[in-house]
């Protein structure tokens, strides 16, 4: 049995201890956001708060959330207004959508430990979140629109 809370709401579940956090938050509580890329801890597209760490689900094992306090995408902002998500749909980050969920919640801890990142911050703490569909340059632009500073980057053409 693992309990944890989960976007501010407690969770106690029997799913085996080795089975991984993606699938508990997917299956078990049914939280979709939060999206399967690699499975290996490659790519980022899991990615969710675990204690205010960037974690990736799909490779952390559920015993290990025993009383952790739990974010995904669905719980970054009750109105889904958080600074990042407003900045997100200003630019027009996401193209087909697939790795966005892991992508923001990558970009909100960045914020936590670099309020104002540089371009070099920024590359360094997102390289590990993958886009399929290239929308690197979007996803840095928005960081600096929600860190409050204008987007220096050039900006990529709208698809
Ligand atoms: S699905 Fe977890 S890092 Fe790719
Ligand atoms: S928007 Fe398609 S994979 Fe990133």
């Amino acid at each position: 049995m693992t309990s944890f809370t989960i976007n501010g709401r407690a969770v106690t579940t029997t799913v085996e201890d080795d089975t991984p956090l993606l699938w508990v938050i997917r299956d078990t509580i049914g939280l979709t956001g939060t999206k399967f890329g690699c499975g290996i801890g490659m790519c980022g597209a899991c990615t969710v708060h675990v204690g205010g760490r960037a974690t990736r689900s799909c490779i952390t094992p559920l015993a290990s959330v025993e009383g952790a306090d739990i974010v995904t995408i669905e719980g970054l902002d009750p109105a889904s207004n958080h600074p990042l998500q407003q900045a997100w749909r200003a630019l027009q980050v996401p193209q087909c959508g697939y790795c966005q969920s892991g992508q923001i919640m990558q970009a909100a801890a960045l914020l936590k430990d670099f309020p104002a990142p540089t371009d070099d911050e920024i590359d360094a703490v997102m390289t590990g979140n993958l886009c399929r569909c290239m929308t690197y340059v979007r996803i840095r632009d928005a960081i600096k629109q929600a860190a409050g500073k204008e987007a220096s980057g050039k900006m990529e053409a709208k698809a």
